[in-house]
């Protein structure tokens, strides 16, 4: 059964925008993060700490496997995109949505964001975060079946031009 999968960089609005889309289509909704989080049982920082970006990546994999076409919407997590196998993965999980995001809008989003510690770009500088950003932004466009901006948008508008492209497929 098809679902829908979002992509995108951290603080593109892959969980908000993932809510919306599971309220307006009725399909549940999952979020990797949240998966994986309960799976190692500590945040992500900690495990990051412990055991590394690697390790963390292996635990995208599993996750992406184990959700791969069961008709859920997905929010997954802005590195997914980093390992070959999952890029191969997301292409065989059509539709999968590249929330494309400017620097500008997410570099602030994640600066305000108090609610998860994210350790690829706590206490770095906006250039810093350019730099974890640009060698993703092809990955995300060859694993992504549509491409969707999401600069000035609200998550509604996103929502609903997702859902008025899917329909004239
Ligand atoms: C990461 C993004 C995060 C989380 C982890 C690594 C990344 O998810 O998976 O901190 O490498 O881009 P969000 O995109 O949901 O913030």
């Amino acid at each position: 059964m098809q679902g829908i999968t979002l992509i995108g960089f951290m603080g593109a609005g892959k969980t908000t925008v993932g809510k919306l889309l599971s309220k307006s289509t009725g399909m549940n909704h999952i979020d990797f993060d949240d998966k994986i989080v309960e799976e190692i049982g500590m945040t992500i920082q900690e495990y990051f700490d412990l055991y590394g970006e690697d390790a963390f990546r292996e635990k995208e994999t599993t996750v992406l496997k184990k959700y791969i076409d069961h008709g859920f919407v997905i929010s997954t997590g802005g590195g997914i995109v980093m390992r070959p196998e999952n890029r191969e993965l997301l292409k065989q999980m059509k539709p999968v949505v590249y929330l494309e995001t400017a620097p500008e809008v997410f570099i602030p989003r994640l600066k305000n964001d108090h609610t998860t510690v994210r350790p690829l770009v706590v206490s770095k500088s906006p250039e810093e975060i350019k730099q974890v950003f640009e060698p993703r932004i092809s990955f995300y466009k060859e694993s992504a079946s549509m491409i969707v901006s999401t600069d000035q948008r609200t998550p509604e508008e996103i929502t609903e031009e997702i859902l008025t492209r899917l329909k004239q497929r």
